[in-house]
């Protein structure tokens, strides 16, 4: 499995046979330079955590290039259904079988709201099957002990966890959610795209090693395989 960063909370994954792409936030990016384009990004399926700007800006305009199928709440997929697109609804603790692998919508802490004010559900994350792998998208959410009960059931070979701090965990937070899920390779998003969430990369890494963890911070366009 190939996670590329695309900047903010937006990952391309490039799994055997499926392209999945994770919010998409890349136009209204101020961090994204030129070199970064939406224009050849034609996934098979768009996965939404929730429904903040900075989360389903280009949802619309990537759509149009592949027909992809949204996964997320019910919510968020019944809004984007009635734009025309395909979509695929789920809520809290479920599972589903897709023909890229499995897919849990699991519980986030956080907010869900579109930026015309539409209610957006229940914000979520997802644990993903695929490949032989198994990894943990948190989307936004504060540091929460529903995280333990993620390893009850998966071992994780990546966490991708929110890092910015100020609208979700920060550093501190952050270690502490890659125990509470037993992961030791973790992946921080959602951080630098403004002066909120800016953060201290040295300082970020060398929190996780203290924990006996490791933090990848890969550049935007930089891949990690999982
Ligand atoms: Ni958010
Ligand atoms: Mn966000």
């Amino acid at each position: 499995m190939k996670i590329t960063f695309l900047g903010h909370a937006t990952l391309l994954l490039e799994l055997e046979k499926h392209t999945l792409l994770i919010d998409p936030f890349i136009t209204g990016n101020p961090m994204v330079s030129d070199t970064i384009s939406i224009k050849g990004l034609k996934p098979d399926y768009i996965l939404l955590t929730h429904a903040h700007q900075d989360h389903v800006l280009d949802v619309e305009e990537i759509a149009k290039q592949s027909d992809p199928v949204i996964i997320s709440n019910y919510e968020i997929a019944m809004y984007f259904e009635n734009k025309g697109l395909k979509a695929h609804p789920m809520n809290h603790g479920g599972n589903r079988s897709f023909p890229f692998g499995i897919v849990k919508y699991v519980q986030a802490v956080h907010t869900s709201s579109f930026a015309d004010g539409t209610y957006g559900g229940q914000p979520g994350g997802f644990i993903l099957i695929a490949d032989g792998k198994t990894i943990y998208i948190a989307g936004d959410t504060a540091l929460t002990m529903d995280m333990k009960l993620i390893p009850m059931q998966h071992t994780l070979d990546l966490a991708v966890l929110p890092i910015g701090d100020n609208f979700t965990m920060g550093i501190e937070d952050a270690v502490l959610a890659a125990k509470f899920v037993e992961c030791n390779k973790v992946l921080g998003y959602h951080y630098d795209t403004f002066g909120y969430i800016e953060i201290d990369h040295k300082k970020a890494k060398q929190a996780f090693e203290k924990a006996g963890k490791k933090l990848h911070l890969p550049g935007i366009g930089e891949s990690l395989v999982v």
